[in-house]
């Protein structure tokens, strides 16, 4: 426990690897900048339309082919709506006509016997009956196909100790100083962790959550999971707790997500490292394993008071996390379940679509600077008539990582022992080992880097596939390819895959860049947005996404603020078809010192559940505050605006005034 640590801690975001920590990839894997260099000096390359738009166009020939028989026939943008004002203040923002209701904030009970929330006597047993921390990932699972009924499964990210407890800061030069966490602060932490699954249901055009439901549940870090797949049971899993290597308690920083077609929730673990500290014992095996992933960062001072966080005493420990976690939300008992087969890393998320032959495909994300894009493609294929069929789907299939090349195509390589370099020489003795150091495989075949591999959303209506690239200011001149095209790329950028003969399960496909993000009327950033996108309608740091009914793509972002971009961060709506392609409108935005979650459609299109995440953590940059943002002196108490209540990072609810279908 020392002030470092707790110095540390006040920089938990869903952006810890942005510190100044160099970025974590140390192969020289070809970020394409020769490849650019040969594209330039290849004979006749103007005749390949495909390597031209690769590069620099926003209407696309592959976004009208994509088109088919969706909307490629309009000229207009796809959305209808009066764009919010992008700006910054204490409140969120929704278009006009449009009710932006708080559905569940921080600490509201889930049970009816749940007590209140009470910042002042706060408890770790009332949090693990009450709605966690920062809200990220939003999926609905309907109960009998309802799009007004159904369960609502939230993530809970991370925590923000600063403004969650009251009297542990204090304010020298300007910065926050945080006093180190009691032991029930850390355990408050801990339940307020993980994920929510709860019943809601719409009544009379307006939601609420049904605190008597037997689905309601609360996952924390304290509750038991099962280890499947290959990497269950491995040594390197093992641990003093647990001598068999395939239990383990609690998930960590689930960022992203997804529900599959089978109706399960999916929990992707993202920023393990900072909830790990101490040293590994000296010359241990997993030195560079973990390495590799930046652990341990320590961050949070779980390791003061739990050994299993401290790597000198349980060195395995950390193998037991960044893997994605399957929930059956529809049975409140069900063991919680860690999907090796989808590999170790800093899972962003998990969106998933039924392929041709009825294998499902999971798209992946790996959000750190310089890393990997992955699919998973089930061995197994879905069955729609037996949900029990399915639901062991995710333990046997092929991981694969994405090579983008020159020529406008991407490669999904295998990541399976024995194939290429993935063998013993390398250190791999079975595919345990190749899914534990999921990274290092995917060094070796030589994947391709990128900026920050946020939310990837396959489209079922185009059959195209979106990948959101957060940022990168560490991106070198030298550095940039065609997939990756910016130096120091503030503001990252929007690449779509259509897989071969749009089979999502194709290990080859095209892609291009679908926008480069960024204020359009700066040249030198050099965005993308169409010259219909308004100073409202741009915006920087894609971060999630979501393809609406109607096959629309949706984008949320994690970084603007006041001073990035003068706006805060908020949910826009992104063209992706015919003349429109590439304009952006803004639809929602969040509070001061946010991030935008979420963001999820019900299937009838008449709701948008968003959420708001990390409110107030920030405000120095805006005149409305101006100085730093902590429980006594916060930039904004959205959405109380009580003095007696905190911020509470909350899920709203969007739907039209009057009824019907959004944006249209
Ligand atoms: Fe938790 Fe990659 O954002
Ligand atoms: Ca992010
Ligand atoms: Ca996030
Ligand atoms: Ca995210």
């Amino acid at each position: 426990m020392n002030e470092h640590l707790s110095q540390q801690a006040l920089f938990r975001t869903s952006q810890l690897e942005e510190a100044d920590s160099a970025p974590r990839n140390p192969t020289d894997n070809p970020t394409m900048g020769e490849i650019i260099a040969k594209r330039f000096s290849r004979r006749g390359f103007l005749q390949g339309s495909l390597a031209v738009s690769a590069i620099a166009a926003t209407v696309s020939p592959l976004a009208l082919l994509a088109a088919g028989d969706a909307k490629a026939e309009g000229n207009g943008s796809a959305f209808s709506f009066k764009e919010v004002e992008a700006g910054v203040d204490a409140k969120h923002h929704v278009a006009d006509g449009y009710d932006a209701d708080i559905l569940l904030r921080w600490g509201d009970p889930l049970f009816a016997d749940a007590p209140q929330f009470d910042p002042a006597k706060q408890t770790a047993e009332a949090q693990a009956r009450q709605f966690g921390y920062n809200n990220d990932y939003v999926g609905y699972i309907p109960l009998d196909g309802s799009p007004t009924h159904g369960l609502l499964v939230v993530n809970h990210e991370y925590t923000n100790p600063h403004l969650m407890f009251p009297g542990i800061v204090t304010v020298a030069d300007g910065k926050i100083v945080q006093k180190p966490l009691t032991k029930e602060q850390v355990d408050i932490e801990m339940a307020a962790h993980g994920g929510t699954i709860v019943e809601i249901e719409k009544v009379d055009g307006k939601w609420r959550p049904v605190l008597g439901s037997k689905y309601n549940r609360r996952i924390t870090v304290n509750t038991e999971m099962q280890i499947s797949g290959p990497a269950a049971g491995s040594d390197r899993l093992k641990t003093s707790a647990d001598a068999t290597g395939t239990k383990v308690f609690g998930t960590v920083n689930n960022c992203a997500g997804g529900v599959t077609p089978w109706n399960t929730y999916i929990m992707a673990e993202e920023n393990i490292h900072g909830y790990f500290s101490g040293k590994l014992p000296e010359g241990h095996r997993e030195a560079a394993n973990y390495e590799r992933l930046g652990i341990p960062e320590g961050a949070y001072e779980w390791a003061n008071f739990y050994d299993r966080f401290d790597l000198s005493k349980d060195p395995n420990e950390a193998n037991r996390f960044g893997w994605v976690v399957e929930v059956d939300a529809l049975d409140p008992n069900a063991v919680p379940k860690k999907r090796t087969a989808l590999g170790r890393v800093k899972h962003e998320g998990a969106e998933s679509i039924v392929s041709k032959d009825g294998r499902v495909v999971f798209y992946l994300g790996d959000d750190e600077r310089f890393d990997y894009v992955y699919k998973f493609v089930t061995s197994g294929k879905f069955n729609p008539d037996d949900r029990a069929a399915n639901m062991n789907l995710l333990d046997e299939g092929t991981l694969y990582v994405a090579k983008f090349s020159d020529d406008g195509t991407v490669e999904w390589m295998p990541l399976v022992f024995g194939q290429g370099p993935l063998t013993a020489a390398n250190g791999f003795e079975n595919q345990a080992d190749v899914l534990i150091e999921t990274r290092r495989s995917a060094d070796l075949l030589g994947a391709t880097k990128m900026d920050r591999p946020e939310d990837i959303q396959p489209n079922g209506v185009t059959g195209t596939v979106y990948v959101m690239l957060t940022n990168n200011t560490k991106r070198t001149a030298e550095q940039v390819d065609a997939a990756n095209p910016r130096a120091k790329n503030a503001f990252g950028h929007i690449i779509e895959i259509m897989e071969a003969d749009g089979d999502f399960a194709a290990t080859k496909g095209k892609w291009e860049v679908l926008l480069k993000c960024g204020d359009p009327s700066i040249a030198d950033v050099g965005a993308t947005f169409s010259t219909e996108t308004t100073k409202n309608g741009w915006f920087g740091m894609p971060d999630n996404c979501a393809v609406d009914a109607a096959g629309r793509l949706w984008v949320s972002t994690d970084g603007n603020s006041n001073k990035a971009t003068g706006r805060t961060d908020g949910l826009w709506a992104v063209d992706t078809q015919g003349e429109a392609r590439a304009t952006s409108k803004l639809f929602f935005r969040v509070p001061v010192g946010a991030e935008m979650c979420g963001p999820l459609f019900t299937p009838d299109d008449e709701t948008a559940f968003v959420a708001v995440q990390h409110p107030a953590d920030g405000g120095e940059d805006w005149d409305g505050h101006g100085r730093p943002s902590y429980y006594e002196d916060l930039s904004t108490r959205w959405p109380d605006f009580r003095d007696d209540m905190p911020v509470r990072p909350s899920v709203v609810a969007i739907t039209r005034q009057g009824g019907g279908k959004i944006a249209v």
